[in-house]
């Protein structure tokens, strides 16, 4: 038996880690091939996180597509996996996320009707100008299992038309990590390494499209130093972003850093600000209160446990974090199945349908 992985951009990296590694443990006698698109190709988004992740075995593929047009890219991923998939014809695929290099593997084992498994399937942000979402729509509707993590997920699904045989409830696989790695990053204090004192701090990821690559992100920057002048502030840029930023550029803005450093830093902040989705969700489960500079989320529950406040794609409005942090609301219970056991649910639910 073959069970085959695609992974290619950082947070690809942490939900697949815990996959592949109880996938492992419960059908050892399978071949499990890890193919890495190149889709991210940094030392900071990428190999570090093959180091930190444990879990994660050298991929068997490199695929090195690079960066390039949202087509380029796709069209890359799939012309270099067809044959590899059509040589190794695994008896099931695994993709995660909603990146290009998730939605090209898609279609590749689609067109090879190579049975196809699509991890952290149903979020919807119903905003078909961010690109992530067509991703999304278009794996789930070639994806022959769909593991979930929230109820929004059903909902969405359902409504679209899938039937429920097809989805599975596992929960949230990017959290298996967090939970697995805690001790390690808990005691790494990373906030101190960087001169700052647990709790005072926001820290900052910003990278989508629609804020970056644009004139709404020097605006932020200008927010972000008025904020600045109140709180301390951390920055560790996507180098997307680091593109985009001109002039001079202040020193609380850093380089990517490693899964380790950066969930020592999430955990201990005062609070963070993100259009990130996968911060949005672990900022639920360490209730740390986060701010997300976008108009909409896919991922509800997060707003609606407490943790997260939508603040709009208005970077004005990132002046009004000190004053909206002193009301920030208790921590929740994170959502079901958040749990650090959702690859073991993933590997059972494969071990029951692969017999
Ligand atoms: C991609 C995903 C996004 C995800 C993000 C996670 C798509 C459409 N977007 O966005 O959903 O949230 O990854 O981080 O798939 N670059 C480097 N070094 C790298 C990688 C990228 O310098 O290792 C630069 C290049 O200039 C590149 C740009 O970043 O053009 C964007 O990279 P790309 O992979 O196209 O999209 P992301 O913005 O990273
Ligand atoms: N992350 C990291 N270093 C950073 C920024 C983020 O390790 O400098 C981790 C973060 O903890 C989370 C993942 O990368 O696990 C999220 O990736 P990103 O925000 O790039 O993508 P998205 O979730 O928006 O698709």
């Amino acid at each position: 038996m073959r069970i085959a992985y695609v992974v290619g951009t950082r947070p690809n990296f942490v939900k697949t880690a815990p996959v592949i590694a109880r996938m492992r443990e419960r059908l050892p006698d399978a071949e499990h091939s890890l193919i890495h698109t190149g889709q991210h190709y940094d030392r900071s988004m990428s190999e570090i996180f093959f180091e930190e992740l444990g879990g994660l075995p050298e991929p068997d593929h490199v695929l090195e597509v690079g960066s390039g047009t949202h087509s380029q890219q796709t069209a890359r991923v799939m012309e270099r996996l067809e044959p590899i998939l059509d040589a190794e014809r695994p008896d099931l695929l695994f993709v995660p996320g909603d990146v290009n290099s998730t939605l090209a593997a898609a279609l590749v084992a689609a067109k090879l009707l190579v049975p196809l498994a699509h991890i952290e399937s149903g979020l919807r942000s119903f905003d078909r100008t961010m690109p992530e979402e067509v991703n999304r729509v278009l794996t789930d509707h070639v994806s022959d299992h769909l593991f979930l993590h929230s109820d929004e997920a059903v909902d969405n699904l359902r409504a679209e038309g899938v039937p429920d045989e097809r989805m599975h409830f596992v929960g949230n696989t990017m959290i298996d990590t967090l939970v697995a790695l805690e001790d390690s990053f808990r005691s790494l204090d990373a906030a101190a390494a960087r001169g700052l004192e647990p709790g005072s701090y926001l820290l900052v990821t910003l990278h989508r499209p629609a804020l970056v690559d644009g004139p709404l992100l020097e605006q932020a920057m200008r927010r972000l130093e008025q904020v600045a002048e109140q709180m301390p502030v951390v920055f560790p840029a996507h180098p997307r972003t680091a593109k985009s930023l001109t002039g001079g550029v202040p020193d609380w803005v850093v380089e990517p850093v490693g899964y380790l450093e950066f969930l020592s830093l999430e955990a201990a902040a005062g609070a963070v600000l993100t259009d990130s989705g996968g911060i949005q969700e672990e900022t639920t489960v360490l209730g740390v209160p986060c701010f997300t500079l976008r108009n909409n989320t896919e991922r509800p529950i997060t707003i609606e446990l407490g943790t997260n406040t939508l603040l709009g794609l208005e970077p004005n409005r990132i002046a009004e974090i000190p004053s909206l942090l002193a009301a920030a609301p208790e921590r929740a219970d994170p959502p079901p199945m958040w749990d650090g056991h959702a690859a073991d649910r993933v590997a059972e639910t494969v071990a029951g349908f692969l017999g």
